[in-house]
């Protein structure tokens, strides 16, 4: 070995680690971008992370709050809704004995609590898939664009009559051009 080679290889190897510690980092922020992109998005822009918004000690007291009685729909602002939704053996109330009517744009928290065993709370063509447990109330947020009607589904096994668990959702009137 002369010290003309050794120069060189000093050199080349000093260029190929600055090269891989570039990529490193490039493939590491790549991850890291996706990683907080994809959580902001579930979080933020699809509404489908439901937030637990209390957790009773006895699971019979949601049943007997006030939000629970009656039609079980507040507006809340101009085309703002809170919807209070109890899933029963075998029935979404409001629902199921009468559709859950809304004028288009309307937008609607729904608060989802079981008055018995385990249901899937969910409406067909929206991201809205939450579980609904006894003493615990669960929310989730969504916004009509498109008016028609929209099923709701119980999505989660709970006896002979699972299959006709199912609620309507009409939403009236044309969408804004
Ligand atoms: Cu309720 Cu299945």
């Amino acid at each position: 070995m002369n010290s003309t080679t050794d120069a060189f290889d000093h050199r080349f190897h000093a260029a190929a680690q600055r090269h891989e510690r570039a990529w490193v980092f490039i493939s590491v922020a790549m991850i890291a971008v996706l990683f907080i992109a994809a959580v902001y998005l579930v979080v933020h822009d699809y509404g489908v992370v439901a937030k637990t918004a209390r957790i009773y000690a006895d699971p019979n007291t949601p049943a007997t709050l006030a939000d629970f009685q009656g039609s079980g729909v507040k507006q809340t602002g101009p085309n703002s809704y809170s919807v209070y939704e109890m899933g029963r053996i075998w029935s979404w109330t409001p629902g199921t004995a009468t559709p859950l009517t809304l004028p288009v744009g309307a937008h609607v928290t729904f608060y989802v609590t079981s008055g018995d065993v385990l249901h899937g709370f969910e409406i067909q063509g929206t991201s809205i898939n939450l579980t609904a447990i006894p003493g615990v109330v669960g929310h989730v947020s969504y916004t009509f664009d498109k008016p028609g009607t929209y099923y709701i589904i119980c999505n989660e096994y709970c006896g002979a009559g699972h299959q006709a668990m199912i609620g309507k959702i009409i939403i009236t009137g044309r969408a804004h051009a």
